[in-house]
C-alpha cells in the first residue's frame, strides 16, 4: 500500500484545478484539456475488456473529471433508501446497461444484469459532512463493477489529488482524513481505499461453495456480485431532474428493467435511513424502529452476516429475508457468540441492554480485531450506531426466557 497526498486542507489551489462542477473556472485550469471529451458515448469495447488503465478511457461521464454527474447515454444515477456507510464519505453510483438489453427484477436478490453492464460508485469526502456537494468535495475513488461474460469483475480507480485523472489501482491506498466536521465533532483518520482482492470479501458469495461438491459437482458455486441494486432499496424516489420519481418506474421507463410487477404492493420497500434524520424520526412507533435497524443491518452487514456470505459460521445473520421477530435466535437475540472476539458480551444481542451486546460493542468500536465490518470502516458511524442502541434497548428482555 501506498501512503497518497494528505486532505489536511483542501485549499484553494486544488479547489480551482479540479474539474468538474459548477465552480471550474475556465480561464483557471491548466488541466482542463484532461476534462473535456469529444466522446458522449461509452467504449462499450473498453468496458468489455475492463482493462483500461484510466476510468477516462470507458467514456461513461461527458465530463470524465467529474463522475458524479451527467453519465452517457445508457447511464442512470441512482440511491439506496440505507447506504452502506464509509466514513461519510458521499457516494455517487451509477448504472450503464448496454442498449437493447434489460436488467431482470428479483424480488428479494440483487437484480441480474446483462453482459457488458458496468456500476459505477464514486467516494468523495466533504470537508463539512453537513456541507455536501461535489463543488465541495474532494474525489477519492470510484469503484467499478463490470459484467464480463465470464461473471462480475471488481476495478478500483484512484484520483489523483488534482482530480484530473482516475488510474486502476490494484494495491489500495491510504488516505489521511484531517479534521472533517461531523456535527460537533472533528474528525482525522485514515481512509482506505481497498485493494482488488479485498473486494470479494463483500461481493463474493458462497466462498466455501466448493466444500460441498457432491461427485465433483458443485451445488453452491462461489459467484461475485453486487450488492445494492435490490428491489427492496430502488422502491425509492430520486430526483433525476423532474422532481422525485420512483427509480424502479424510472428503470422501466428508460428500458433498463424487465420484470417488475404491475402490482406495487408485491415490491419489497426497504425502511429508508439517513444521517440527517433524527433518531426520534425513526423511532415513532416499535415497528418503524425494527424495521429501520433491519435495513441498516442488511446493507451494512447482511452480504456477509447470511448463509451466503463470508461470516455464515457466525451466529449473526442479518440479511433481510431471513425471519425477523423477536426470539427468532438468527439475528442474534439471545445467541451465544460462536467468535473469540466477544469480551464483555454474553449474547449477541442481549435484549434491552446494548451495553451488554456484542453486536453494538464491536460497531461502538474502531479497535482491530473487533470492529465491524472488519474493513471499510475507519470511525463509529454515531448515527447508525445510536439506532442499533435504541433497537437493542427497546427490545423485551423477557424474549430470552
Ligand atoms: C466492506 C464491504 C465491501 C467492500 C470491501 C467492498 N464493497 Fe462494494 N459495496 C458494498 C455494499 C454493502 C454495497 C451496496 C451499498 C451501497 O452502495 O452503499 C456496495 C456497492 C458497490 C458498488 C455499486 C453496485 C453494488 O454492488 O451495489 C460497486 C461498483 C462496488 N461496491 C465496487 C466495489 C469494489 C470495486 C470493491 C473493491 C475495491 C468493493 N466494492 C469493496 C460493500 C463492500
Ligand atoms: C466483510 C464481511 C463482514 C461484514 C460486512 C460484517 N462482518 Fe461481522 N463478522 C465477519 C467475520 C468474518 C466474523 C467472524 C470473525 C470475528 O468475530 O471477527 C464476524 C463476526 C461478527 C460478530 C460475532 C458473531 C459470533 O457469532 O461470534 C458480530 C456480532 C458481528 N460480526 C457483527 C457485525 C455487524 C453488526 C456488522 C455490520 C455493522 C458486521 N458484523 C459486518 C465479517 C463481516
Amino acid at each position: 500500500m501506498k501512503y497518497i497526498n494528505s486532505l489536511a486542507v483542501i485549499s484553494a489551489a486544488v479547489l480551482l484545478t479540479a474539474c468538474g462542477g459548477e465552480s471550474s473556472n475556465s480561464d483557471n485550469t491548466d488541466s482542463s484539456s484532461a476534462c473535456i471529451s469529444s466522446e458522449k458515448s461509452v467504449n462499450w469495447e473498453k468496458v468489455l475488456q475492463a482493462d483500461a488503465a484510466t476510468l477516462a478511457e470507458y467514456q461513461l461521464f461527458d465530463n470524465p473529471c467529474d463522475p458524479t454527474q451527467n453519465a452517457s447515454t445508457r447511464g442512470l444515477p441512482y440511491s439506496l433508501s440505507a447506504p452502506l456507510f464509509t466514513d461519510y464519505a458521499s457516494k455517487y453510483r451509477f448504472v450503464f446497461i448496454p442498449e437493447g438489453q434489460t436488467a431482470t427484477y428479483s424480488e428479494k436478490e440483487v437484480f441480474e444484469f446483462p453482459v457488458g453492464t458496468v456500476i459505477t460508485k464514486t467516494f468523495t469526502m466533504p470537508a463539512d459532512t453537513s456541507d455536501r456537494g461535489v463543488e465541495k468535495e474532494r474525489i477519492i475513488e470510484t469503484r467499478l463493477l463490470i459484467k464480463k461474460a465470464g461473471g462480475w469483475v471488481a476495478r478500483p480507480y484512484v484520483w489523483n489529488a488534482a482530480e484530473t485523472e482516475a488510474v486502476w489501482d490494484k494495491t489500495g491506498e491510504v488516505v489521511a482524513i484531517n479534521n472533517l466536521k461531523h456535527g460537533e465533532d472533528t474528525l482525522s483518520f485514515n481512509y482506505g481505499v481497498p485493494n482488488q482482492n479485498s473486494c470479494t470479501n463483500c461481493h463474493q458469495f458462497n466462498p466455501n461453495g466448493d466444500h460441498d461438491a457432491v461427485n465433483g459437482i458443485d451445488p453452491t458455486p462461489a459467484y461475485f456480485a453486487p450488492i445494492g441494486p435490490k428491489a427492496r432499496y430502488l422502491n425509492s424516489d430520486y430526483d433525476f431532474g423532474q422532481g422525485p420519481e420512483n427509480q424502479l418506474n424510472k428503470w422501466v421507463a428508460d428500458n433498463m428493467l424487465s420484470g417488475l410487477p404491475a402490482e406495487n404492493s408485491s415490491i419489497q420497500k426497504a425502511a429508508d435511513f439517513s444521517d440527517y434524520k433524527s433518531l426520534a424520526e425513526y423511532s415513532g412507533t416499535p415497528e418503524q424502529l425494527t424495521a429501520t435497524a433491519k435495513s441498516w443491518l442488511d446493507i451494512n452487514c447482511g452480504h456477509c452476516h447470511r448463509t451466503e456470505g463470508q461470516a455464515s459460521n457466525t451466529a449473526f445473520r442479518a440479511d433481510y429475508n431471513i425471519p425477523w421477530d423477536g426470539n427468532e435466535g438468527h439475528h442474534g437475540a439471545c445467541a451465544v457468540p460462536v467468535s473469540g472476539a466477544s469480551a464483555g458480551s454474553t449474547w449477541i444481542i442481549v435484549p434491552g441492554d446494548s451495553s451488554q451486546s456484542l453486536m453494538y460493542n464491536r460497531m461502538n468500536t474502531t479497535k482491530a480485531g473487533l470492529i465491524m465490518p472488519p474493513l471499510g470502516r475507519a470511525v463509529i458511524h454515531t448515527e447508525g450506531t445510536a439506532l442499533i442502541k435504541a433497537w437493542i434497548d427497546s427490545l423485551d428482555p423477557a424474549l430470552c426466557n
